[in-house]
């Protein structure tokens, strides 16, 4: 008879998109008696970025919290490295799983290719071929050094494939869906409380923007903020801190139909869009979540990711924000195979997939 040996798998999460995908795995892990630990970077830090999520998704708080904050990518990076090495000498897992493409994500990869442990990276295979994103940078640098890939498209696994890393990869889904799934199913029972004067139409626009390449620019932010004041319809915009201080900075103000609201939670994200008539958006996360949830999207990029989205007629890539609102959502559309992202136990195949490529035999 085998030894009894007990998995022990850690988390490495930092950032907002990542307490949502972490959810799904974390409480799959443990409904198969697999001891799971998060570790949190601390790169969100505050209750709007990063203690709501963790109520909400009914995760435990965190085993260890590095405590990094904010800073530059390299101080932010570089802080992570230094503290992730002594945590996971504390907790003494066999694999580390890393999720998308954060400086979270790369400093785990870097410290975790040179130790003991299994990495594993969720979301892996996503690219935008745009160097200039610190995203694709983490992404592709990851990628290319964890033992094994879990994806969540056939364009991903491509892009894999066109990289040689193939023997490393398995499609399993789009862990983002299970938590949406679920989130949805909370949401439709018990709405949330929205903030005060949130008013629910459906010829609203619910947007948010803070990537770097659209909120660090003086000229380039001014004139999509400009474009959203000018919308004809009412446009909510929940505002990242990145964009508050960047308008602050910039001495940027809002006028027109644009209105400016806290970050909301998971929650109240999911409303948001269920009551919205068009989602305008920079985010990965969020172009797909309105698609899935049925609403169109204008994507304030140049590329996107998610190129499933666009296919299906459902998003546009609006980087000039120059479409009409009414025009993009008046569109006649089939709704999206959502097994596109998967059959929504992505969690299911993760763990599954881990288990069956792990290098030991645990019984
Ligand atoms: C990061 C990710 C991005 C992801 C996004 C989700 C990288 C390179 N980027 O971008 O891919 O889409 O998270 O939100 O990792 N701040 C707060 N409170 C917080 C967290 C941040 O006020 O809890 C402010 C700080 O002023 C900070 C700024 O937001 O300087 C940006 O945060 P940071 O983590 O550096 O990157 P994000 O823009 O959030």
């Amino acid at each position: 008879m085998v030894e009894q040996k007990c998995l022990r798998v850690v988390s490495l999460v930092g950032a907002r998109p990542q307490f949502v995908k972490v959810a799904p795995v974390h409480h799959e892990l443990v409904s198969r008696g697999i001891e799971h630990h998060i570790i949190h970077s601390g790169q969100h830090y505050d209750e709007a970025m990063s203690d709501s999520f963790f109520s909400d998704l009914r995760l435990p708080p965190p085993t260890i919290n590095l405590e990094i904050g904010s800073g530059s990518h390299a101080a932010q990076t570089a802080g992570i490295i230094q503290r992730l090495d002594d945590a996971l000498n504390d907790l003494q897992p066999q694999v580390v799983l890393v999720y998308g493409d954060t400086n979270t994500t790369l400093a785990g990869a870097l410290v975790v290719a040179k130790r003991s442990e299994f990495l594993v990276h969720i979301e892996a295979g996503l690219r935008s071929f745009n160097r200039t994103m610190p995203e694709e940078i983490n992404r592709v640098l990851v990628d290319h050094a964890a033992h094994l890939l879990l994806v969540p498209t056939q364009h991903a696994m491509q892009h894999l494939a066109n990289e040689g890393l193939q023997q490393r990869s398995v499609l399993v889904g789009d862990v983002m869906v299970d938590a949406l799934e679920f989130m949805k199913k909370i949401v439709e029972q018990q709405p949330p409380l929205m903030p005060t004067g949130w008013a629910s139409s459906s010829e609203v626009v619910f947007a948010t923007l803070h990537r770097a390449e659209n909120s660090d620019n003086k000229e380039r932010l001014e004139y999509l903020i400009g474009q959203l004041s000018n919308y004809s319809l009412p446009v909510r915009l929940a505002a990242h801190p990145r964009l508050v201080s960047r308008m602050k900075e910039f001495g940027i103000t809002v006028s027109g139909n644009l209105s400016l609201w806290q970050p909301l939670s998971y929650p109240q994200t999911v409303a948001a869009v269920l009551q919205a008539g068009l989602v305008v958006t920079d985010s990965g996360g969020l172009q797909k979540e309105a698609v899935l949830l049925g609403r169109p999207c204008l994507t304030a990029r140049y590329e996107t990711e998610w190129t499933e989205t666009v296919d299906a007629g459902w998003n546009l890539l609006d980087p000039l924000l120059t479409t009409s609102p009414q025009e993009w959502m008046g569109r006649q559309r089939v709704p999206l195979a959502r097994s596109v992202f998967g059959d929504g136990r992505t969690a299911h195949h993760i763990v599954d997939a881990l288990l069956e490529r792990y290098p030991q035999t645990y019984e």
